[in-house]
């Protein structure tokens, strides 16, 4: 069978890493040489997390968190899970949560309430993408990224049915491709 063209990038690869070299900046300024950790919300934000930590001059830790959420393919069902905890300890410490991509808002909060409930001197909270049409739980994003519309993206860390996280930028995805790499996965 033939391959696939990948999809085109909607975000450029030196359109992301010019707007991780200033968020990395923005972070190292108001931390002032304060000690950070930072956490990756997996598995979206790896990559994004992994060129941003690189972007930080301050002396940091990392840790991972995973959430799930529960209801059908297309919609959140408002039940969100941690399925991967911390191994590290938060208490008093300056916390920056990575993110890649805020859509309805409801993973985050529900993250957000987690990790203050592990009394942290400060979190802070770092996103690559807001799509705010959806946005219906408040959530308060300190360095963000870029703002887009309502469209489906991959590549740069995010998925489709698994697919497209290693893309090297940030690709739309049409809804026909949407349907083939999750009729794939199942
Ligand atoms: P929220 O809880 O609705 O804000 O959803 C956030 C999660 O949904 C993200 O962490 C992603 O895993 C996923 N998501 C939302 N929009 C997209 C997209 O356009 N592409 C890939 N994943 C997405
Ligand atoms: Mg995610």
């Amino acid at each position: 069978m033939a391959e696939r063209k990948n999809p085109a990038p909607f975000l450029t690869e030196v359109q992301v890493a010019k707007r991780v070299k200033e968020l990395g900046e923005s972070i190292t300024k108001d931390l002032k040489g304060k000690p950070l950790v930072c956490i990756g919300v997996l598995k979206g934000s790896f990559i994004f997390f992994a060129d941003l930590v690189r972007q930080i001059h301050l002396p940091l830790s990392i840790d991972f968190i995973r959430a799930s959420s529960y209801g059908n393919k297309t919609t959140s069902s408002g039940s969100v899970k941690i399925s991967f905890d911390l191994s590290l300890s938060i208490e008093e410490k300056h916390v920056l949560l990575i993110e890649d991509i805020v859509d309805t808002g409801l993973t985050l909060r529900h993250l957000l309430d987690h990790l203050k409930h592990r009394n942290p001197k400060s979190l802070r909270l770092c996103v690559l993408l807001l799509k705010p049409g959806k946005l219906y739980k408040p959530v308060p994003i300190d360095y963000l990224g870029f703002t887009i519309d309502d469209r489906f993206v991959v590549g740069y860390g995010l998925d489709a049915g698994e697919k497209y996280r290693n893309l090297p930028y940030v690709a739309s995805l049409s809804t026909s491709r949407r349907k083939k790499s999750r009729s794939e996965e199942e």
